[in-house]
């Protein structure tokens, strides 16, 4: 099968890997980045360009489009696929909404009674200041739409919460801005769980837990993840089952019911709340670096999955998962989230003999490889426990240098 990768982070890095690893199938992709054109060839088209990508998946006469990030998918890039015949693994701009809007997500949720935090929208500051009052601690407060992970807060104070609130009002993420959601705070275990889905039907891959924030023990700004174990520790008594039965199957039913049929990957972020699990968000795709520690433990050939679920086709009851455990960890550019500089030559991956290393902001420059980003590489590694994974992921991180180069040391170690 001839398939068209769309993004060029690590997340799109593991699933051209994972998809190489069955060896039938013809991988293309763009943008694509360095680690990526190892494996498959690369097309210098912008994940923004919808008819670019749409042309160029008509030209290279693809089976199958695999859409990695969510901006392409909220701006109807599925939907344009489909209407020429292409199938595509991702929904179209109607089922996106459920990443592209809070609110929408939180609307389907109540519909289907889905678990899920307490929320009120507003669209106006004093509406929204005199709600959360002096409990600002007891909230969490979100732009309505897609921020890139930056819109989330959660004050520790009514001051920082009015300073917040001020901002978003004002146009801090543009549109995003106009609405803003605050809902109550929960308080848990967070697991991300990734299902794939085909209409009404669904499988859900293990589940993994992300670490957001940029410095140990959770702290500092959120990012975009900086490493992922899977399966999460501390859940063992957790029954995914459940997952599947009471958040994922109800959520697509309820989207069919209002003429959506979702076909692409549901992502849900939950946390283990004492009350059992409940909903802090929905995405429409893989997460990053969630994918780079759950794909190296999945052993069927995606591809035929994928198609199948693109095409509203039947998916298999379970997948086939390698016992043990995957971790993670990301290697970042000094600075990130905030300002960074580039250009720093990356050396030592000659010298990785354990581990998978996925590509995002690197490039090459004058024949080498140097950083291109904030979030460089991740190196992710399978053991038989947790620890064992974790010290294979750091003995091999060690070897990979570059100036500036920071990661969290505690990636599976703290919940
Ligand atoms: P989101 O992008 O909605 O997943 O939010 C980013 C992070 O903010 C989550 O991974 C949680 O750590 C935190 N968060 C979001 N919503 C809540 C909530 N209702 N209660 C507690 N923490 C939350
Ligand atoms: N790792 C979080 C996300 O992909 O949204």
């Amino acid at each position: 099968m001839k398939i068209l990768v769309v993004g060029s982070g690590g997340r799109e890095h593991a699933l051209v890997w994972a998809l190489s690893r069955s060896g039938d199938h013809s991988l293309i992709c763009a943008p694509g980045n360095p680690g990526i054109a190892e494996i498959a060839k690369l097309f210098p088209v912008k994940v923004s360009d919808i008819d670019g990508l749409v042309n160029l998946a008509a030209h290279e006469k693809v089976d199958l489009v695999i859409v990695g990030p969510e901006v392409p998918l909220v701006a109807g890039l599925a939907d344009e696929l489909r209407r020429k015949g292409i199938p595509c693994f991702g929904p179209g701009a109607a089922g996106a909404r459920l990443e592209g809007s809070k609110w929408f997500a939180k609307e389907i949720m109540e519909s289907a009674g889905v678990p899920t935090a307490c929320g009120k929208v507003f669209s106006d500051l004093a509406s929204a200041r005199e709600y959360i009052g002096e409990d600002a601690c007891k909230y969490v407060i979100k732009a309505d739409g897609l921020a890139a992970g930056k819109g989330v807060f959660l004050p520790d104070d009514s001051v920082e919460a009015c300073g917040i609130l001020e901002e978003l009002f004002a146009g801090k993420f543009g549109e995003s801005g106009v609405q803003v959601v605050v809902e109550e705070r929960l308080l848990g275990r967070e697991v991300s769980i990734l299902a794939i889905c085909s209409g009404e039907e669904c499988v859900i891959l293990p589940p993994s837990r992300d670490h957001k924030r940029l410095g140990d023990a959770d702290t500092g700004p959120n990012t975009g993840g900086m490493g992922a174990v899977c399966p999460p520790p501390g859940t063992d008594n957790c029954s995914w089952e459940h997952a599947r039965t009471r958040i994922i199957l109800p959520v697509l039913s309820e989207l069919a019911s209002r003429g959506i049929d979702f076909r692409g990957v549901l992502y849900a972020g939950l946390m283990i709340t004492d009350d059992g699990p409940k909903v802090l968000e929905f995405n429409v795709r893989f997460g990053d670096p969630e994918t780079q520690a759950v794909l190296p433990l999945v052993l069927d050939d995606l591809g035929e999955i994928f198609l199948s679920a693109a095409t509203g086709g039947p998916l298999p009851e379970h997948l086939t998962v390698e016992d043990g455990f995957c971790s993670c960890a990301v290697m970042a550019s000094g600075g990130y989230p905030g300002t960074y500089e580039k250009g720093f030559p990356i050396t030592g991956l000659d010298k990785i003999e354990d581990a998978v290393v996925f590509h995002a902001g690197t490039a090459i420059e004058n024949g080498r490889l140097v950083t291109g980003g904030g979030r460089v590489l991740s190196v992710a590694c399978i053991g038989d426990t947790l620890e064992g994974s974790l010290d294979r992921t750091y003995r091999e991180l060690d070897k990979i240098d570059f100036k500036g180069k920071f990661y969290r040391k505690d990636i599976g170690r703290t919940v």
